[in-house]
This record gives structure tokens, C-alpha cells and sequence, in this order.
């Protein structure tokens, strides 16, 4: 297949992108009622062989239920007698459901961006697309356009809102097995001309009715739209930067075009790299909501600020996501993680948004420094208390001009290349970061 005409979407990173850092997934739908997975692990650390008939990823349920023998299915079977996966639809009530609580949480989390699915594998669409019948969250369920009510909400404090689409998988319209190894996802895909239309529709209607920031795709996108002409994947794009000159689409369409790389848990770690890129995961082990997962599986609030920082002081963002459960509600847990990231962001934003990566200063791990730029100021973030010498070249960093974010002026000394400083216990949980105008 030629994809020469794609190179005309090439274009630099709009910079909101580049500046925003933060942004929150949203992971809810019909398996958000099961809410169950085994915690496996990581997608990146499990042997491909185990993956499947134990996916960790709640939203993979209605795979894994017809994963003959799987512990999902002994599940299905026991709890709800093997009913049918769509009976998961008019069970989910979304009763609790209040965007505007959602959209001050994410707000004071720190986030940019919100990017909830607007269709995942499973096929069932959160707003009333075309084509879909009564299989969508307007007709039943929560009987609500969700993409549209949680995009009101976030657009209206400020914050960016993109759509995540599953073109790739849909369970709805495929005859394909159950997936029970890594190579069946990018094999049981549907790709024929009457899907690709059906996407067509489905991505225009996105894009017309919300005007989203973002769009990402995941699993591909159906090979028979993979070319120019009407109805293509390069008319989409061609449609999409018109109606959305600063929107970003991201890596995952099977198509040399992208405007961003993405990774997601310790998967595709090479894509960490170039001009932006974006990593993805779930505060526990799953995207879904998992009732199952518990205090070991989830980050701690320490755990995910490192992870967003370590994220940032290599330039890319980080895309945190949420799992509400079937009524509608953020659990407790998620909500502290978003809570005590928010908390230290208030402080030290200076050194996250907007900020470039420190060419000319090198990270450490005991003591445990990252460092971000933003023109000539450079911002160690250090996570260590009392007295703490460290690597900075007297060429990047002048000590003279050192002060504690949130804090006043610190007093630091230098031998040679490294530097060393006292630091008091911070007032936020969180690294303490030291700025260098
Ligand atoms: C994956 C998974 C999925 C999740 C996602 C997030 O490809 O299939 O369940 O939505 O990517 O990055």
C-alpha cells in the first residue's frame, strides 16, 4: 500500500500539546458493571502466553469471558450464569454520574486534557452514533450522551477534551474467535469496505458534533480505509485539521501519520522519543474499573508523581486514567492519586507545564533528581530530604540564583560538578523542586 500523499499532514506539534503534560483517560462502559479482571500485571512485564486468559484490563472482559476455561469465564458463569455480555448495557445506570464533579476533579488534579473512549473493543458507543440501532448509551443504560455531557463539562473549566475510538477492535461487528494471544489483535481485526464505512460515519459524527482536541485511535484503524479518496482515512484527516486546525492525532492508525507517539504501561517504551509523545496507563493494572484490584495494585500517590515527572523531564505527557465505576463515581483510591498529584502540581507547576527537556543536565536515582527546562531556567526536582549533593555542571546551573518552589532562596554550594544543598521536609507531599533562573 502507497501512503506518499499522507506526508501533507506532516506538520509541527501544536504547542498546547507540547505544553500540557497532564491529561486524564476515561475507561467506562458496559464491562464498568462486571468491573472484573484478574490483577496479572503490567502490559509490557506478563508472558504473552498468560496475557489473554488473564488480561488484567477489565475493559477486555467480554474477550476474556469467551476465553474457554479462563477464570473470567468460571466468573460469568457463577455470578451472572453466563448471561449475555449486552445485558451489561441495561444494567449500566451511570445513576451517579455528575460531570461537573468529574471536570473540578480532573481540574484540580492539574490535567490539560480529557480523553474519554467513546467506543471501545466491545462496540457500544457513549453518544447515539450513526448506525449503532439501540447499542449506545442514548438509547439505553444510562440513556445519556456521555461523550457530549463529560465534554461540556471539562471545556467549560478550561480543560482540552479529545475522544478515544476503537478502530481497530469491535466485537460487534466481527466473527473472529476470542483473542487468546498477542498476535489475534492486530489479526482479528475487522477491515473490510462496510466497517471502514461505518467508522467513517462514526469519526465524522465525533468530529463534527464535539470538535475534539484529540483523536486517538487504538488498534488500528480497518485497512480498507487505509488510502486516499472518499470515505478514506486521509479524507478523515483532511476533514479533522480543517475542523480543528490545533487538534493532535495520535500513532496508533496503522498509517505513516501521526502528530504524537504513544506508550502505554512498560509497552512500546521505544515510541519515548522525538519531537512528542505521550504515555498511558491506569492507576492500578486496568483501564476499566476493577473491583478486584486492591492498595498493591494501585500507584501511590508518591509512585504516580514520579512517574508523571519522570515522564516530563524526558518531554513527553503523561495520560492518566480513570475508571468510574457503573454508577458513575470515581473510587476513593483514584481520586487520592488525582488529589495528591493536583496538590504538588499547585506548587510546582512552574517546573511542569510548558517546560522543555534539560539537554544539559543528567537525572539520578539516589538521591532521586529529574530535571526539567523552560528557556535558560533549569528545575531540579528532587525527591530527598536533609543534605543531598548531585550532578549539575557549573555551564547549566548557577547556584547563586537557586530558590525552593513555593519556598524562598536556598543556599547551595558547589565542588566541581556537583552541587550540594539542605532540604527541609516540603510542605505538599511530593519532591521538593529547586529553581535555577
Ligand atoms: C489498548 C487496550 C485497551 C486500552 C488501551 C489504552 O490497546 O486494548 O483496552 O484501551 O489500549 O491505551
Amino acid at each position: 500500500m502507497e501512503y506518499k500523499n499522507f506526508e501533507r499532514f506532516n506538520r509541527p506539534v501544536p504547542t498546547w500539546f507540547s505544553d500540557a503534560k497532564f491529561g486524564i483517560f476515561i475507561h467506562w462502559g458496559a464491562y464498568s458493571v462486571p468491573a472484573w479482571a484478574e490483577p496479572t500485571g503490567e502490559l509490557g512485564t506478563v508472558d504473552d502466553s498468560v496475557w489473554m486468559a488473564h488480561n488484567p484490563y477489565a475493559e477486555w472482559y467480554y474477550n476474556t469471558i469467551r476465553i474457554e476455561g479462563s477464570p473470567a469465564q468460571k466468573h460469568q458463569q457463577e455470578v451472572y450464569g453466563g448471561a449475555p455480555y449486552d445485558d451489561f448495557l441495561d444494567q449500566w445506570k451511570a445513576s451517579k454520574f455528575n460531570p461537573d464533579d468529574w471536570a473540578a476533579l480532573f481540574a484540580k488534579a492539574g490535567a490539560q486534557y480529557v480523553i474519554p473512549t467513546t467506543k471501545h473493543h466491545d462496540g457500544i458507543t457513549l453518544w447515539d452514533a450513526p448506525g449503532t440501532g439501540t447499542r449506545n448509551t442514548v438509547a439505553r443504560g444510562p440513556k445519556r450522551d456521555l461523550v457530549g455531557a463529560i465534554g461540556d463539562a471539562v471545556r467549560k473549566v478550561g480543560i482540552k477534551f479529545g475522544v478515544y475510538y476503537s478502530g481497530g477492535l469491535d466485537w460487534s461487528v466481527d466473527n473472529f474467535p476470542p483473542m487468546t494471544i498477542g498476535d489475534h489483535v492486530r489479526g482479528f481485526r475487522p477491515s473490510d469496505a462496510a466497517y471502514a464505512m461505518y467508522c467513517y460515519e462514526h469519526i465524522t459524527d465525533l468530529i463534527n458534533r464535539y470538535k475534539p482536541d484529540v483523536l486517538w485511535d487504538d488498534i488500528e484503524y480497518p485497512d480498507f480505509a487505509k488510502r486516499e479518496g472518499p470515505y478514506s482515512l486521509a479524507a478523515i484527516f483532511d476533514h479533522y485539521y480543517k475542523s480543528v486546525p490545533q487538534g493532535v492525532i495520535n500513532d496508533r492508525w496503522g498509517v505513516p501519520h501521526s502528530d504524537y507517539k504513544t506508550s502505554e504501561y512498560q509497552h512500546s517504551l521505544d515510541n519515548e522519543s522525538g519531537a512528542a509523545w505521550e504515555n498511558c496507563r491506569g492507576i492500578g493494572l486496568s483501564f476499566g474499573y476493577n473491583q478486584i484490584e486492591d492498595e498493591k495494585h494501585y500507584m501511590s500517590i508518591n509512585a504516580a508523581q514520579h512517574h508523571l515527572i519522570d515522564i516530563v523531564s524526558r518531554g513527553g505527557n503523561l495520560l492518566l486514567n480513570v475508571g468510574p465505576t457503573a454508577d458513575g463515581e470515581i473510587p476513593a483510591f483514584q481520586r487520592k492519586v488525582l488529589e495528591g498529584i493536583g496538590a504538588w502540581i499547585a506548587v510546582n507547576k512552574a517546573a511542569i507545564y510548558a517546560s522543555r527537556v534539560a539537554e544539559d543536565v543528567k537525572p539520578s536515582d539516589s538521591p532521586w533528581v529529574r530535571w526539567t527546562a523552560n528557556g535558560k531556567k533549569r528545575y531540579a526536582i528532587i525527591d530527598a530530604t536533609g543534605s543531598v549533593e548531585f550532578d549539575a555542571p557549573e555551564s547549566a546551573v548557577d547556584i547563586k540564583s537557586a530558590t525552593v518552589l513555593g519556598g524562598g532562596a536556598i543556599a547551595v554550594t558547589r565542588n566541581g560538578s556537583k552541587i550540594s544543598m539542605t532540604i527541609s521536609a516540603p510542605k505538599v507531599e511530593g519532591p521538593t523542586v529547586v529553581a535555577f533562573n
